[in-house]
C-alpha cells in the first residue's frame, strides 16, 4: 500500500516506487520527517531531533514542548511559535491574525478526489494511487484545514493541496499555500527560469542564500518572467546524479514560490497562490481550496525529475483525444502574412501547404470584426467579410478538397475599446470605478469572474466551432492585468478577483473542451506567457515563444523541458532571416530545433524556393513517421546550450526502437578537438542503425563513446535518427 499509518508512533509513510515521504503527529503538530529515496517500512521517529534550541523563539507548553521555530512542519501558520515564512495566514473575526493548527484525524482512500473547479492531475483505472486527507484545526477560532496528499506510486510523484474551512465566525484568508516542505540542511542550490516576452524560461542556478528568495507573479497570469515551480538541487547535482526536489503549481494566475535558508541552516520551501494583494473572505463554515502542487524527488539528477514530470503531465494532467498521440503538423499564418491576408491568399497558402503534406492551416489574428491591426475588434468574433467574402467556408471548402484542415485564432479573454462588445458592455472588463482603465496592446481584459461574460465567450466561440469547420483553436492572452476590479465582486481584493477570474476561465475551458472534444486547443500568451500546468489540463500544447529563431529557441526549449513535456511545446520552422532576431540559419537547423515537440511551420510556403519546398515535404514526412516520439518518448539533455557553443539532445521512443538526436553548433571555435555526443537512454547490448548513413553501432558504443558531431559552420546542425535492429 502506498500509504501507511502507525497509530503507536502516529507516523504516516507515503511510498512511491523510488521515494518516501514521512510525517508524524507529535504534541498536536504535524511534523515533516523526510522526503527522499525510498525507505523500508518502520518507525522513523528518530528522524526528528528536538534540538531544544530556542534562540529567542518560544518553546510550546511552558518551555517543555516543541520549539516550533526549529521544527519541520507540514503546514506552518502565522502568529505562534514558528517565525519563518508561513503556509497559512488568517485574520479572525475579532481582528486577531493567529491560527494554530493541531492534528484532529485522518483518512486514507484509494484514488484521488479532484478539487472543485480547479485543474489537477487525475488517476485512471489500474493506477496505484492513494490519497491521505489529514484534518488539522485551530481550537480557538474553529478554523479547519484538510491537507490532501495523493501518492502516484508508479509515477514517483506526490501531489498536495489544502482546503481551509472557516469556523463559526468566519475569517479572512491572507495566505494559503498549496505545499510547504521543510528540509534539514541548507546545502542546496536553486534552479529557476526567468525571462520576458520572446526570451522565456532562461535557466539560472545559484546557491540558496540565508534569507528568503522568491519567484512570483503579480501579473494576473503565470507570466513570461518566472514559471510557477521551484527546483532545489544538491550542489553536486547534474543531469544524471545528485538530489533534486521539484514542486510545480498547477495554476495559471498569480503564484509565489519561496525558499528560505533559516537561521539554523535548514531550508523551507513554500509554494502557492501569491499572497501579495490577496485576501479571501470565508463566511462561517465556508471552504477555500488551494490549487494543487506536484512534488517529485530524485537522487539520480535532473533528468529523472524531468522524466517523471513529463510522464505525469502527458498522461495524467493533459486530457482529450490528442493526449497520447502525435499532434497534426500545421502551418500558422502569423509570420506568413500577419494581418495582411484575404481569402485568396489564405487559400493559396493552404493549398500549397497541402501539397507539402501539411495537415492543418491555422488562420491567426485578423479574420474577425474590422481587425487589420492590433487596435480594434477583440470581442467581436464574427468573420470580416471584407477580407473573407465567402466567410470561413470560403477558405475551408477549397482546403477540404485538398485534404487539409482549418484552425483559427481567438483571444477570448480580451476586449478592444474599439469593438461592438465594448460599446454594448463597457463594464464587462476588469476595472475600478473612478480610475483609468490602462490599455495594453490597445486592449482591456474581460471580467471572467462574471458568468454573463463567460457565457458570451462560450456562445461566440461555439457559434464558430459548431460549424464543424474548425479542428484547432489557438487561444491567446496578450497583456497582463491591472486595475483588477469587478462589478460582480465589488469591494474584493485584486488578488481575490484574479483567483475568481481563473475559476471563471477554468470553468469556461471545461465547458468548451467538453462540448468540442475533437478540437485541439493550443494556449498562447504572446508565446509562452502562460506556460503552466494549470492550462495544460485543458489545452495540451502551448506556443512556446513568439521568438521563433532556431538558435534562441534552444535555450527556451531547454528551460521549458526541465518541467514540461515535449508534446506541450509547439515549435515551428520559420523564415530566414528570422523576423525577430534577423539571424540567418540553414533550413535544416531550423528544422532540427523545431523537431522537438508539436511541430509545424510559421512561414509563407508559396514564397519558398523549390528546393526549400522539397525540404518541407521531406521533413513533414519525417514528422509523420516519427512524430509520435514527442508524445511518448523520453527526452535527454545531452549538452549545452547554457554556457556552451552547442546544444545536443535526444529523444528515445517508449518502445526503445527509435532514438532521434539533435545537434546545433551555436558558435564556431576554430581547430578545437572534434566533439563527441554521448547518447543516453539506449540498451547497451542492442544494435542501432543510423538511418542516414546506414552505419551500425551498439548502444554501449553510442552511450560510452558517442557519435562525432560534424565539423561545420556556425548555426549548422545535424540530426541522427537511430533505429534499433
Ligand atoms: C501573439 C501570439 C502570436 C500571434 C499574435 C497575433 O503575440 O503569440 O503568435 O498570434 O499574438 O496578434
Amino acid at each position: 500500500m502506498p500509504i501507511s499509518f502507525d497509530s503507536k508512533s502516529m507516523q504516516f509513510q507515503l511510498d512511491t516506487d523510488h521515494t518516501s515521504y514521512v510525517m508524524k503527529a507529535e504534541d498536536g503538530y504535524l511534523l515533516h520527517l523526510y522526503y527522499g529515496a525510498r525507505l523500508n517500512a518502520g518507525d522513523h521517529s528518530y528522524f526528528h531531533r528536538e534540538t531544544g534550541r530556542a534562540a529567542f523563539s518560544p518553546r510550546m507548553e511552558n518551555c517543555e514542548g516543541l520549539t516550533l521555530d526549529d521544527t519541520p512542519l507540514e503546514y506552518p501558520c502565522w502568529g505562534r511559535g514558528d517565525l519563518r515564512s508561513p503556509a497559512l495566514e488568517i485574520v479572525n473575526a475579532d481582528g486577531s491574525d493567529i491560527v494554530d493548527l493541531n492534528y484532529v484525524n485522518h483518512t486514507v482512500f484509494d484514488g484521488k478526489p479532484m478539487p472543485d473547479g480547479l485543474p489537477a492531475t487525475y488517476c485512471e483505472e489500474g493506477d496505484r494511487v492513494q490519497t491521505l486527507a489529514v484534518t488539522l484545526a485551530d481550537a480557538v477560532s474553529g478554523v479547519k484545514v484538510t491537507l490532501y496528499y495523493t501518492v502516484f506510486a508508479d509515477y514517483d510523484v506526490i501531489t498536495r493541496r489544502a482546503e481551509i474551512t472557516a469556523g463559526s465566525s468566519g475569517c479572512r484568508i491572507m495566505k494559503a499555500a498549496s505545499a510547504c516542505v521543510d528540509m534539514p540542511s541548507d546545502e542546496i542550490e536553486i534552479i529557476s527560469n526567468h525571462g520576458t516576452h520572446c526570451r522565456e524560461r532562461q535557466t539560472e542556478r545559484f546557491p540558496l542564500p540565508h534569507g528568503e528568495y522568491r519567484i512570483s507573479s503579480r501579473r494576473g497570469a503565470s507570466g513570461h518572467v518566472h514559471n510557477p515551480y521551484m527546483l532545489l538541487v544538491s550542489p553536486d547535482a547534474d543531469e544524471t546524479s545528485g538530489e533534486c526536489l521539484a514542486a510545480v503549481l498547477v495554476y495559471s494566475g498569480n503564484f509565489s514560490a519561496e525558499v528560505c535558508g533559516t537561521q539554523f541552516d535548514t531550508t523551507r520551501m513554500v509554494i502557492g497562490i501569491n499572497p501579495d494583494g490577496f485576501s479571501w473572505q470565508c463566511a462561517p463554515g465556508e471552504t477555500f481550496s488551494t490549487p494543487e502542487a506536484v512534488l517529485t524527488y530524485s537522487d539520480t539528477g535532473l533528468e529523472t525529475v524531468s522524466h517523471r514530470l513529463h510522464r505525469l503531465f502527458t498522461h495524467r494532467l493533459c486530457r482529450g483525444k490528442y493526449r497520447d498521440c502525435r499532434r497534426p503538423v500545421l502551418l500558422n499564418s502569423w509570420e506568413a502574412c500577419y494581418f495582411g491576408f484575404d481569402s485568396d491568399r489564405l487559400v493559396k497558402i493552404g493549398e500549397c501547404s497541402a501539397e507539402l503534406g501539411i495537415e492543418l492551416m491555422v488562420i491567426d489574428d485578423g479574420w474577425f470584426g474590422r481587425r487589420n491591426s492590433d487596435n480594434c475588434s477583440l470581442g467581436d468574433w464574427t468573420v470580416n467579410r471584407d477580407k473573407l467574402p465567402g466567410g470561413l467556408e470560403g477558405v475551408y471548402a477549397p482546403l477540404k478538397k485538398k485534404g487539409i484542415g482549418l484552425g483559427i485564432w481567438f483571444e477570448p479573454e480580451m476586449v478592444s475599446p474599439d469593438s461592438d462588445l465594448y460599446r454594448a458592455h463597457p463594464d464587462w472588463c476588469l476595472h475600478i470605478d473612478g480610475r483609468p482603465r490602462s490599455e495594453g496592446r490597445h486592449q482591456l481584459i474581460l471580467d471572467l469572474s462574471n458568468p454573463d461574460v463567460t457565457d458570451y465567450i462560450y456562445d461566440s466561440l461555439s457559434a464558430v466551432l459548431e460549424t464543424g469547420m474548425i479542428s484547432y483553436v489557438k487561444w491567446d492572452f496578450n497583456r497582463n492585468m491591472t486595475e483588477v476590479g469587478s462589478d460582480t465582486n465589488p469591494g474584493k481584493s485584486q488578488g481575490e478577483i484574479t483567483h475568481r477570474y481563473y475559476l471563471g476561465l477554468y470553468s469556461l475551458l471545461e465547458r468548451l473542451t467538453s462540448s468540442f472534444p475533437d478540437v485541439l486547443f493550443e494556449s498562447c500568451s504572446g508565446g509562452g506567457g502562460r506556460f503552466d500546468a494549470g492550462l495544460l489540463y485543458y489545452m495540451p500544447q502551448v506556443w512556446t515563444s513568439d521568438n521563433s529563431d532556431a538558435i534562441e529557441r534552444l535555450e527556451i526549449q531547454y528551460g521549458t523541458s526541465l518541467v514540461y513535456p515535449l508534446s506541450s511545446m509547439s515549435a515551428h520552422v520559420s523564415a530566414s532571416p528570422n523576423h525577430q532576431t534577423g539571424h540567418v540559419t540553414p533550413f535544416m537547423t531550423r528544422f532540427t530545433a523545431a523537431f522537438t515537440g508539436s511541430f509545424g511551420y510559421e512561414l509563407d510556403p508559396t514564397a519558398l524556393s523549390e528546393e526549400d519546398r522539397e525540404r518541407v515535404r521531406a521533413t513533414v514526412a519525417l514528422y509523420k513517421k516519427y512524430g509520435g516520439i514527442f508524445a511518448d518518448g523520453s527526452y535527454y539533455r545531452l549538452g549545452g546550450p547554457r554556457g556552451k557553443d552547442y546544444a545536443a539532445w535526444c529523444t528515445v521512443s517508449e518502445d526503445g526502437k527509435v532514438c532521434i538526436v539533435g545537434y546545433v553548433l551555436t558558435k564556431v571555435r576554430m581547430n578545437r578537438s572534434v566533439r563527441r555526443i554521448k547518447l543516453r537512454g539506449l540498451v547497451p547490448d542492442a544494435r542501432y542503425r543510423d538511418t542516414l548513413s546506414g552505419e551500425e553501432y551498439t548502444g554501449s558504443e553510442l552511450m560510452g563513446f558517442g557519435v562525432y558531431a560534424p565539423e561545420t559552420l556556425e548555426y549548422s546542425s545535424h540530426m541522427w535518427i537511430f533505429e534499433r535492429i
